[in-house]
C-alpha cells in the first residue's frame, strides 16, 4: 500500500508537453505519486524536469512503450489508477523520412498500453482512467473558413496524422469493445519551453538568435492555431479529472496566425530583445521548398471544453511568445545540449535539400 491517493503513470514525461503536464501534476498533487515513463528518444530530456525530480511524489522510470513485458512489470510494481499517454513521434517531416517508426511509436505504442491496462485492470474500472493525448492534425486540413470540431471526420494527411488518427481509433475501439474508461483531447500547436528546435518556433528563435537563414516553408501562408503550452497542461488537467469517459474534447487557442506573420513578430520581438536595427533579422528569412502535404490551415473550435468544463486560456499570444523568447535566451546551456550531436544530422538532411 503507498501513502499516496492515486499513482499516475504519464508516458512521454521527458518531452516538451509531456514535462509540462509532469511539472503541473507533481506540484498540484502532492497527494498523487507520479510516474514518469519515458524512453528518453532524442526528443526527451531529463534537463526538462531537474525542478522536480527529487520532489517525493515524483518518480522516472526509463522504458519504451512498445515493450508489453517492461510496461506490465510497471503496471504490476506501481498498480496504476490511471494513465495520461504522451510518449510518441511527435514531428511531421520526420514522419515523411520515416513513416514506420511513427507506426511502432504511435500506433503499436499505444495498442500495447491499452491492452496492458486492460490486463491489469481487468474490468474493474471504478476510479481508473486512460487519457489519450491526441492532436488537431487528425481532421486533416481546412480551407480559408470554418474550425475543427468533435463531430469533424477524420481526415489525416500526414504519416504523422495517419499514426495518430489510427492510435485515437484505438481508443475508441478499446472504450466501445472492452468499455476501457479512456477519454482523450485533440489539441491544436503548443508553443513554451522546452520545445524542441525541429519545430517551427523554437527552430526559428535558434536560427534569429545565430543569424541562420530561417526557412520558410512553401509561400509561408499556412495557419496554424497557438496555444501556450502550460494551458494545454492545464486542460489535460481538467480532463482527467472532469471529462466523461468514451468522449473526446477539442483544445485550442482560438489563435491562428500564417506562419510569415508568426516569422515576423518574432523578428521584432528578437530584434528588440538582441538589440538589432529593426528589420535585421527578419533580412535572414528565406523561402524554400514547402512540406510535401503541407496542410494548409488548422483551426480548433475548442467550445465544447469552455462550455462543459470550464477551461479557456490564460495567455495572450503575443506576451506568451515573449516569454517563451526570454526562455530561450537565458537557457542556452539546453540549447545547446539538445543541438548537438544527432539534431546536426537531422537538419542537414532535411535542409540542405529544400
Ligand atoms: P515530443 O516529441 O516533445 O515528446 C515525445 C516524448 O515521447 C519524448 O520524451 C520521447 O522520448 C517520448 N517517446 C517517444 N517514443 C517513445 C516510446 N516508444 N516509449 C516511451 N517514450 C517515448 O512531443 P510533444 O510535442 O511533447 O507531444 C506530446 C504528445 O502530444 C504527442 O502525443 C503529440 O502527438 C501530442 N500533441 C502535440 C502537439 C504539439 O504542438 N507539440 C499538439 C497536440 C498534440
Ligand atoms: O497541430 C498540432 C501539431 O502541431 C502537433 O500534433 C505536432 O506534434 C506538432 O509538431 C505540430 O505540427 P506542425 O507540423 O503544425 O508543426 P511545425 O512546428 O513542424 O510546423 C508549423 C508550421 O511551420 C507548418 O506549417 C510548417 C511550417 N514550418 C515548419 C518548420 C519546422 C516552416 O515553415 N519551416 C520550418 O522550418
Amino acid at each position: 500500500m503507498s501513502d499516496f491517493s492515486k499513482t499516475i503513470l504519464i508516458t512521454g514525461g521527458a518531452g516538451f508537453i509531456g514535462s509540462h503536464v509532469v511539472r503541473l501534476f507533481v506540484n498540484k498533487y502532492p497527494g498523487y505519486r507520479i510516474v514518469n515513463l519515458d524512453a528518453l528518444t532524442y526528443a526527451g530530456n531529463l534537463e526538462n524536469l531537474v525542478d522536480v525530480q527529487s520532489a517525493p511524489n515524483y518518480i522516472f522510470e526509463k522504458g519504451d512503450i512498445t515493450d508489453e513485458a517492461r510496461m506490465q512489470q510497471l503496471f504490476d510494481l506501481y498498480g496504476f489508477d490511471g494513465v495520461i499517454h504522451l510518449a510518441a513521434e511527435s514531428h511531421v517531416d520526420r514522419s515523411i523520412l520515416d513513416p514506420l517508426q511513427f507506426v511502432r511509436t504511435n500506433v503499436l505504442g499505444t495498442v500495447n498500453l491499452l491492452n496492458v491496462a486492460r490486463k491489469s485492470w481487468n474490468g474493474k474500472f471504478a476510479g481508473k482512467r486512460f487519457y489519450h493525448v491526441s492532436t488537431d492534425e487528425v481532421y486533416g486540413s481546412l480551407g480559408e473558413t470554418g474550425f475543427f470540431t468533435e463531430q469533424t471526420a477524420y481526415d489525416p494527411r500526414s504519416p504523422y496524422s495517419a499514426s495518430k488518427a489510427s492510435s485515437d481509433h484505438f481508443v475508441m475501439a478499446y472504450f466501445h469493445t472492452y468499455h476501457l474508461p479512456v477519454v482523450m483531447s485533440n489539441c491544436s500547436n503548443n508553443y513554451g519551453s522546452h520545445h524542441f528546435p525541429e519545430k517551427l518556433i523554437p527552430l526559428m528563435i535558434n536560427n534569429i538568435k545565430n543569424k541562420k537563414p530561417l526557412p520558410v516553408y512553401g509561400k509561408g501562408e499556412n495557419v496554424r492555431d497557438w496555444l501556450w503550452v502550460n494551458d494545454h497542461a492545464r486542460a489535460i488537467d481538467v480532463i482527467y479529472h472532469q471529462g466523461k469517459d468514451g468522449e473526446k474534447y477539442n483544445v485550442g487557442g482560438f489563435n491562428e496566425w500564417k506562419n510569415i506573420d508568426l516569422v515576423h513578430l518574432l523578428c521584432t520581438i528578437m530584434d528588440k530583445k538582441l538589440n538589432r536595427q529593426p528589420g535585421e533579422s527578419a533580412s535572414l528569412i528565406t523561402y524554400v521548398t514547402d512540406r510535401p502535404g503541407h496542410d494548409l490551415r488548422y483551426a480548433i473550435d475548442a467550445t465544447r471544453l469552455n462550455r462543459e468544463l470550464g477551461w479557456t486560456p490564460s495567455l495572450q499570444f503575443e506576451e506568451g511568445l515573449e516569454k517563451t523568447v526570454d526562455w530561450y535566451l537565458a537557457n542556452e546551456e539546453w540549447i545547446n545540449h539538445v543541438t548537438s550531436g544527432d539534431y546536426k544530422k537531422y537538419y542537414e538532411a532535411l535542409y540542405d535539400q529544400r
